[in-house]
């Protein structure tokens, strides 16, 4: 089928985005060898078609909704969810489909990897954000007090199942920030998705299961090739090394995760240019490209360069010392170095 990629780590998986797929899904759980009983934990905002599917799967069939947002993502909720599971009888053949955004897709994820010592996982993602990425790759957890994501643990799923027709609810300041991690992907990874997204319809362009497609597709390809993060995954840490930095620095939710990826991909195009990795005509394509998804580029004004410094030399990609940082070299290139001056990141931050 053409409107499905495949990840190739383990057994492999399917990654199949379309559109107006979501009432077919029991169907295509029996295709890769699914038979179990399932348990849909979905986000709130889910409950109409959560609740059509829990019929059309039939006897058996159970279903716990979660709110949506980065406050579910925690020991509570994935209490929660284990209570469900094993109320409901969960057996090692049973199914759990994360139908929701990010969060629901990463707690729901992590307590299918857990419950039992680990079943069977569907992802059903229905935020840009997850399609995109959190739906791929086998990353699931929570956060903890001490920090986001510190808890967790890979368990691939067997399916990713995205229809692009669920995100016409989703808040347009949602999928804008879905647009940056695919935007992202074009940077890193694909010039031609780049140019697409350069000149879809912002409003519209979450309605193409091919655009949408091809921004998948970067992550299946990375995480294909490096399942464990060890050299090719860095790479889609570009804006990342800043971007977190500034959520940490703002404290989380005042800005959406895509947001702050934004302005970090704006900075670290910057910090390329100045290396003279990149042209700086890239900087100013690239800016472009994000201000046309109503995606911010500059530092938040009560953000100094001295506290981005501090922050980012305590990230988890630091490496004796040395921030690992994932640039562009052209549109559609990047590369991983560690050549890069703490003066050079400073004058960058400082110049604006
Ligand atoms: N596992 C990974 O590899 C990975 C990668 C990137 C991000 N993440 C995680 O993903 C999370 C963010 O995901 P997110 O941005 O999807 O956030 P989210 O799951 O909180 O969803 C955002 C909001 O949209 C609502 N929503 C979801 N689908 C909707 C729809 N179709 N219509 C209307 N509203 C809808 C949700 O209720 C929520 O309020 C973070 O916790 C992040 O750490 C994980
Ligand atoms: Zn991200």
């Amino acid at each position: 089928m053409n409107d499905t990629l495949r990840v190739t780590v383990g057994t492999g998986y399917p990654v199949i985005v379309a559109s107006d797929i979501w009432r077919e899904l029991p169907a295509a759980m029996h295709e890769v060898g699914l038979r179990g009983r399932v348990h849909i934990i979905a986000d709130a905002q889910m409950a109409v078609p959560a609740q059509a599917l829990v019929e059309s799967f039939g006897e058996g069939t159970s279903l716990l909704l979660i709110p949506g947002g980065e406050g579910s993502k925690d020991m509570h909720t994935l209490m929660r969810i284990y209570d469900h599971l094993l109320a409901h009888r969960v057996e090692r053949r049973d199914i759990v489909v994360a139908f929701g955004g990010g969060v629901i897709g990463d707690v729901a994820g992590y307590a299918a990897a857990t419950v039992l010592r680990g079943v069977a996982l569907v992802q059903m993602p229905t935020t840009l954000l997850a399609m995109v990425d959190s739906a791929v790759g086998g990353k699931t957890g929570i956060n903890h007090a001490l920090g986001k994501n510190m808890i967790g643990a890979f368990h691939q799923p067997r399916l990713v199942y995205a229809d692009v027709s669920l995100l016409k609810t989703l808040p347009q300041r949602e999928l804008a920030a879905g647009w940056a991690e695919a935007i992202k992907h074009g940077v890193i990874r694909d010039a031609q998705l780049f140019a697409d997204l350069a000149g879809a319809d912002p409003t519209t362009a979450f309605f193409d299961p091919a655009l949408v497609r091809r921004a998948v597709a970067v992550k299946v390809d990375v995480v294909n090739i490096d399942v464990y993060e060890q050299a090719e995954r860095m790479l889609l840490n570009y804006g990342h090394t800043v971007g977190h930095a500034i959520e940490q620095l703002l404290g989380y939710g005042v800005l959406l995760h895509g947001e702050a990826i934004a302005i970090g991909m704006h900075i670290e195009a910057r910090i390329a240019a100045a290396l003279q990795l990149c042209a700086p005509a890239l900087v100013d394509l690239q800016t472009s490209v994000l201000e046309r998804y109503h995606l911010p580029t500059q530092l938040p004004s009560q953000i100094s360069a001295r506290q981005l410094m501090d922050v980012m030399q305590r990230d988890k990609k630091v490496l004796a010392g040395q921030i690992r940082w994932a640039l562009p070299a052209s549109i559609g290139h990047a590369v991983i170095t560690r050549d890069v001056p703490l003066d050079l990141v400073e004058r960058v931050l400082t110049s604006n």
